[in-house]
């Protein structure tokens, strides 16, 4: 549960000794007895916890103070930035959670309306596509879930997640001011490297949507030296990118904006206009790509998006051929 993950991890053991003693110095000897760690692995934590957003006054014989902590989502704010009147108008914001998507199901089925949103500052089990985790620290990342109930057929939903991979983009271009683009399906990209990813999950009854979750994940304000070794060469962050701390509230609330446009758009006129919007922004067409399908790899070149929402790719002997479902390498 919760608070063993919280429990193995030595700066969250730091943190908790500060914030239960609240204002007093304490001793990096004694913080290195109680963790059982060195003096210089103290020293560490305590950068490593600075780079987050938290600040620390060290006093020679005195030892280490907790000065300020990291600025926190507030409903308030999120909810100036957002100017809508369905999206994100039921709002749950929780500090740390398994996953978003799993909270935003619970309050589906107990019968939340649409535009319900859940946010999380730290997920411990952050769901990706295709069976993977997301990293979901505290502090700086934007790790929300936001519940569909769109009278559709079950076969629009991919249509729903290109939606919401434009929705995304626009956002993350006007808050961030950074050339953001989509990578099929859905992954916004910055110069080359993931900054943000969508998982939208459904639940249909009869052929039908009953409802669906559209899961979105935004690294925004995480230092280079923050994100794992393991994911630094393909992951980045609004922040790097930019050079400025984004203001998440702003963040959220402008992509509950561009949802709740785009969303009426496509509820009115249908794909069409939704399919030229994520064409415009996409950085995978008319370029050679190598697709990991569940069905083996295809490599050509992507042309287009078909009427459901998947990606035409043109084979080296000129045939064409749909993928439904996969990784693409640009
Ligand atoms: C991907 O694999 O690119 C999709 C990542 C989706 C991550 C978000 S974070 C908020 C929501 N809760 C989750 O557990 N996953 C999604």
């Amino acid at each position: 549960d919760k608070n063993q993950i919280e429990l193995q991890q030595p700066e969250q053991r730091l943190l908790r000794m500060f914030k239960e003693r609240a204002g007093e110095y304490i001793s990096g000897e004694e913080i290195s007895r109680q963790l059982g760690i060195s003096r210089t692995a103290v020293w560490k934590q305590i950068n490593k916890l600075r780079e987050t957003g938290y600040e620390f006054e060290a006093v020679s014989r005195k030892g280490y103070r907790l000065t300020g902590e990291p600025s926190r989502l507030a409903a308030a704010d999120l909810m100036l930035a957002a100017r809508t009147s369905v999206m994100g108008r039921n709002l749950k914001l929780l500090d740390v959670t398994g996953s978003t998507q799993d909270e935003a199901r619970l309050l589906a089925e107990q019968g939340a309306p649409e535009g319900t949103l859940v946010i999380a500052e730290e997920q411990t089990k952050g769901k990706g596509r295709m069976g993977r985790s997301w990293y979901s620290p505290p502090g700086n990342g934007l790790w929300m879930s936001l519940l569909l109930r769109p009278n559709l057929p079950l076969g629009s939903a991919p249509q729903l997640t290109l939606l919401m991979a434009v929705a995304v983009c626009r956002a993350i271009r006007s808050v961030a001011g950074v050339d953001a683009g989509i990578k099929w399906p859905n992954d916004i990209l910055i110069s080359g490297r993931k900054t943000s990813g969508i998982l939208l999950e459904s639940t249909g009854e009869d052929e039908r949507i009953r409802y669906c979750i559209a899961g979105i994940g935004i690294d925004v304000n995480m230092a280079a030296g923050e994100l794992p070794e393991d994911l630094r060469a393909i992951m980045t962050s609004l922040r790097i990118e930019s050079g400025q701390k984004i203001n998440r509230s702003e963040l959220a609330g402008t992509i509950l904006n561009e949802t709740e446009q785009l969303y009426g758009i496509y509820m009115t006129e249908g794909f069409g206009p939704i399919a030229a919007l994520w064409e415009a922004l996409s950085i995978s067409l008319d370029k050679p790509v190598t697709v990991q399908t569940p069905a083996g790899e295809v490599k050509g070149t992507a042309v287009s998006l078909d009427s459901s929402g998947a990606l035409i790719v043109r084979l080296a002997d000129g045939q064409t051929t749909k993928i439904i479902s996969g990784d693409v390498t640009v």
